[in-house]
């Protein structure tokens, strides 16, 4: 009897351990094995260049801080990623530039990034909230983050800036204290130097030169070391996903996405750009700019009338006439990165100011391609209004905000003039 009972003990214990055994080694039992293979998703935008929203003038509607939003949102429903980004990069460092800034940043935090490079000569503000901060290497200091990820796998963030070369050593120190299994780099530019600080063979590694123009597949440079990039200017997003899998090298795989609309805008971002927005008016951000002076005044395409009202009813019927409309319609109008090409002598002291000061000097009227015209409306004496020709329409016309432009063909579509 007694016997019995150990036998069946014996095998209830036996049973058990195997039991045991599989829960605490899923990579030998038969569940689990393809939950554990996916490990780390990383989803990294390139340097945004100032461009906070394409400006809308056509053919760059790609892009922007709201189309990323929405996208980051569709695509963090399907999969969580760590979120990297390549900075604003304050392309004037001027004082819109310190706002949009900090509003880039503040849509960052709100779309729930993980770390974000930041270049020389942008301060970290007390108004910034980042969740992590990379610098540039200044004073010889490695910027670093780690982050856990899977069950104890871990990711070093660096950040070094081409020109400063970082102390090496100081490198060799972080990497030593924290054994990372990946080591993730941005970089403004890529040299030879960024290579060699980090020997390959013992982790993982993707350099991220955060400046670079085009995006592109990643670069298997060697094995265990790629390069990526989603370009510059906030135009695309770029996804990789490392595959772990136990005595192997990691596997990847990779996307890279164009940011066209095709999602709901985000109204949490929309909310933090119509602020901006409000801000440059709040901040009378027009009323201080550098301008020139310019000899003759300017007096409004209106006292042009009286004595040309063919030309001017025809100019009335054209697009350059509902320049300043288009950006009222779209809030820009307090913008000195937009209003310049849709008034009238904006870069002048007697050009446009606000559409409260200088309500005449809206629109692209007539001084602005026949110049400033306060004295021939006075006293018209032959000479004034010869235009430029194609020289006229380029500082607006720019390749950027009007691709298709061909002076013979756009300038039949501006006639209002006797042949
Ligand atoms: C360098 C000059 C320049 C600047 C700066 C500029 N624009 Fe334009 N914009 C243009 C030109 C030129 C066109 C016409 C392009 C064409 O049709 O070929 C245009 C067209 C547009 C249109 C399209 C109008 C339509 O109905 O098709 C929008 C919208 C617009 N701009 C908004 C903006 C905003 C917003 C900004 C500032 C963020 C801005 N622009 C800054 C030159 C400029
Ligand atoms: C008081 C009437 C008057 C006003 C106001 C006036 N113009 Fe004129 N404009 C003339 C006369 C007259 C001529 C022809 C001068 C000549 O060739 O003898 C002329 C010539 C021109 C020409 C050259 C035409 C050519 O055939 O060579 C242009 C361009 C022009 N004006 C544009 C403007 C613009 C732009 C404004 C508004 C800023 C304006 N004018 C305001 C009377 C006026
Ligand atoms: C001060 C800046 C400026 C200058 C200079 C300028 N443009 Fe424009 N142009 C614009 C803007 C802004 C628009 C878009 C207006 C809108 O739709 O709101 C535009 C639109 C146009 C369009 C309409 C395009 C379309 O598809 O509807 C034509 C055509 C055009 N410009 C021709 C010219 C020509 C030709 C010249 C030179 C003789 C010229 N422009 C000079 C700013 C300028
Ligand atoms: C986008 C630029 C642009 C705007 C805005 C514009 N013009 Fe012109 N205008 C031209 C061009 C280009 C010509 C063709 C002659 C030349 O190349 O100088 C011309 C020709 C003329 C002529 C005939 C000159 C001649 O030599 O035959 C007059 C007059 C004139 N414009 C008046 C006006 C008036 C008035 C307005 C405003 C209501 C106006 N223009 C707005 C570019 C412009």
């Amino acid at each position: 009897m007694l016997k019995k009972y150990c036998f069946f003990a014996l095998f209830f214990c036996f049973f058990l351990a195997l039991l045991l055994f599989f829960v605490y080694q899923p990579h030998l039992g038969l569940k689990n094995v393809e939950e554990e293979k996916i490990a780390l998703s990383l989803l990294y935008t390139g340097e945004l260049a100032g461009e906070l929203e394409p400006c809308g003038c056509s053919g760059s509607k790609l892009g922007g801080m709201l189309l990323r939003s929405a996208w980051v949102r569709e695509l963090k429903k399907e999969e969580s990623f760590l979120l990297v980004d390549g900075g604003y990069r304050a392309p004037k460092g001027d004082k819109q530039d310190k706002i949009k800034f900090v509003v880039h940043n503040e849509i960052l935090h709100s779309l729930g990034y993980d770390c974000q490079f930041v270049s020389e000569g942008e301060s970290i503000s007390d108004k910034v909230s980042s969740p992590i901060f990379l610098g540039w290497g200044t004073l010889g200091k490695v910027w670093y983050k780690e982050k856990i990820f899977g069950k104890e796998k871990k990711l070093l963030f660096v950040a070094i800036e081409k020109e400063r070369r970082p102390a090496t050593e100081e490198i060799q120190d972080v990497l030593s204290k924290i054994m990372p299994d990946v080591v993730f780099v941005m970089t403004r530019g890529i040299d030879q130097n960024h290579r060699s600080y980090f020997p390959q063979g013992k982790y993982f590694t993707i350099f991220f030169p955060v400046d670079s123009q085009a995006p592109f597949s990643p670069i298997e440079v060697a094995p265990g070391v790629l390069v990526i990039s989603a370009g510059n200017r906030g135009r695309y997003i770029g996804l990789l996903n490392l595959i772990f899998q136990w005595g192997k090298l990691p596997e990847w795989k990779s996307r890279i996405i164009g940011l066209e609309k095709k999602w709901e805008n985000d109204p949490e971002v929309e909310k933090l750009l119509d602020r901006y927005k409000d801000q440059l008016q709040k901040e009378r951000l027009l009323e201080f700019q550098i301008k020139r002076s310019s000899p003759v005044g300017f007096v409004g395409s209106d006292n042009c009338y009286e004595c040309h009202k063919e030309e001017y009813n025809q100019w009335k019927t054209k697009t350059h006439a509902k320049a300043f409309e288009t950006l009222v319609k779209e809030k820009h109008h307090y913008d000195p990165e937009c209003v310049r090409c849709h008034t009238v002598g904006y870069e002048y002291e007697e050009g446009f100011r606000t559409v409260e000061e200088t309500p005449h000097l809206i629109d692209v009227g007539c001084e602005e391609c026949h110049g400033p015209g306060a004295s021939h409306a006075i006293n018209p004496v032959p000479g004034y209004g010869k235009t430029n020709a194609e020289n006229a329409c380029l500082p607006c016309h720019q390749k950027d905000r009007s691709p298709n432009f061909e002076y013979k063909k756009y300038r039949e579509m501006i006639k209002h003039w006797k042949d």
